[in-house]
């Protein structure tokens, strides 16, 4: 009889179960109820008539305690003036984030963004860049091959003859674009050999290349503008008004003679450094960021005439400008930053992403 009392005294103070709870924990197969209905059979027979009407009461008690349950839960008492919990909030990746800056500043001068394939045919990122099989100039671009059968036929390179206009040619070796320079062929035919052109090209690149300030995966801008007309000054206006905008209107820019196969003349492009303001001193000592004024962040120069013809241009009727530059390599260089390492970068190390 202690037994009913306890579970009816224990019954009456729970209110934190619902009713499906309480139908298992009280009526249940195992439930509290069934274990005391077992001890029924240990009473005297004298007392098993009055256990019996007990125990009725007491399944009467949990069945209006399970009706009562089920009816408050759904009116529960909801504090609405409590605070909520804060979610956790993410935010874009650092290089993302610079691609849609770098995006936004080329779009405000009339540049067209677009997109071209991470594995593409040695054709587009090599020699319709005016780089024939086998030119030593490629050594220089470390490429991943594709481990695919060339389906090319093999065909004298001569650059009055573009293999494009064909399609059945287009074949032979794939890679992992190792710049966005592959971007330029496919512009001019998307445009149908159509300027004027005014393309920028962000998009992965890959390299067999690993240290502080080289990624095997990693990110480039490229420019392209052909029109009539179009000269040096034009890329050095561009370089300039791009510096100012993602740097600070403190900040010059240069181009240094350099030499890539694809534009004639070609540029190496610097930035001047923030922390030494371009003089590459800092009280009398030399830089440490930068050591000579300036920051290297990538190449330009002036379309070559094979690389319009590759595109089906007339290089007599048409000029234009070309730059590629690292995203990383330039998103680092941004004052205060201080990312000494672009690896950091791509370590999804949360603790260093969330400063950015
Ligand atoms: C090129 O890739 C040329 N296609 C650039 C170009 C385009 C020149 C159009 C003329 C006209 P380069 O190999 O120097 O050039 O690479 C350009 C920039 O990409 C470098 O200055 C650097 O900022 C970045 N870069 C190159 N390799 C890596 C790498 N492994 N990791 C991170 N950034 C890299």
């Amino acid at each position: 009889m202690s037994l009913v009392q306890n579970l009816t005294e224990e019954l009456e103070k729970t209110t934190d179960l619902s009713g499906q709870s309480l139908l298992q924990v009280y009526l249940g197969k195992k439930g509290k109820f069934a274990a005391i209905s077992s001890e029924l059979t240990k009473l005297p027979i004298t007392d098993r008539a009055e256990a019996g009407q007990a125990l009725n009461k007491l399944k009467t008690v949990i069945q209006q305690k399970i009706e009562l349950a089920k009816n408050t839960t759904a009116e529960e008492w909801v504090d609405l003036s409590a605070p909520g919990i804060q979610p956790k909030i993410g935010h874009l990746h650092p290089i993302t984030q610079a691609i849609e800056e770098i995006s936004a500043i080329f779009s405000r001068i009339g540049f067209t963004r677009v997109r071209y394939p991470e594995v593409d045919w040695d054709w587009y990122v090599f020699e319709s860049l005016n780089m024939p099989p086998n030119h030593p100039a490629r050594d220089e671009w470390e490429t991943f091959f594709i481990d695919a059968p060339d389906t090319s036929q093999p065909v004298a390179y001569d650059p009055n003859q573009p293999r494009l206009r064909h399609p059945s040619l287009i074949g032979g070796k794939q890679v992992l674009t190792t710049h966005t320079s592959n971007g330029q062929v496919r512009e001019m035919e998307r445009l149908d050999s159509q300027p004027p052109i005014r393309m920028i090209n962000i998009a992965r690149c890959y390299r067999r290349q690993q240290d502080a300030t080289h990624t095997q995966m990693f990110h480039q801008f490229e420019g392209l503008v052909i029109d009539t007309d179009i000269t040096i000054q034009h890329l050095k206006g561009t370089l300039e008004y791009f510096a100012k905008e993602f740097y600070g209107p403190n900040v010059k820019s240069r181009i240094r003679p350099f030499h890539f196969r694809f534009t004639e003349p070609s540029f190496e492009v610097d930035f001047s450094c923030h922390i030494c303001k371009g003089t590459g001193q800092i009280d009398g000592e030399k830089c440490k960021l930068c050591k000579s004024g300036w920051h290297e962040v990538g190449g330009a120069g002036m379309v070559h005439p094979n690389v319009l013809k590759a595109g089906g241009i007339d290089p007599q009727k048409y000029t234009g400008f070309a730059f590629g530059w690292g995203v990383e390599r330039t998103y680092t260089l941004k004052p205060n930053l201080n990312i000494d390492d672009i690896r950091l970068l791509y370590s999804a190390d949360l603790r260093f992403l969330e400063q950015f």
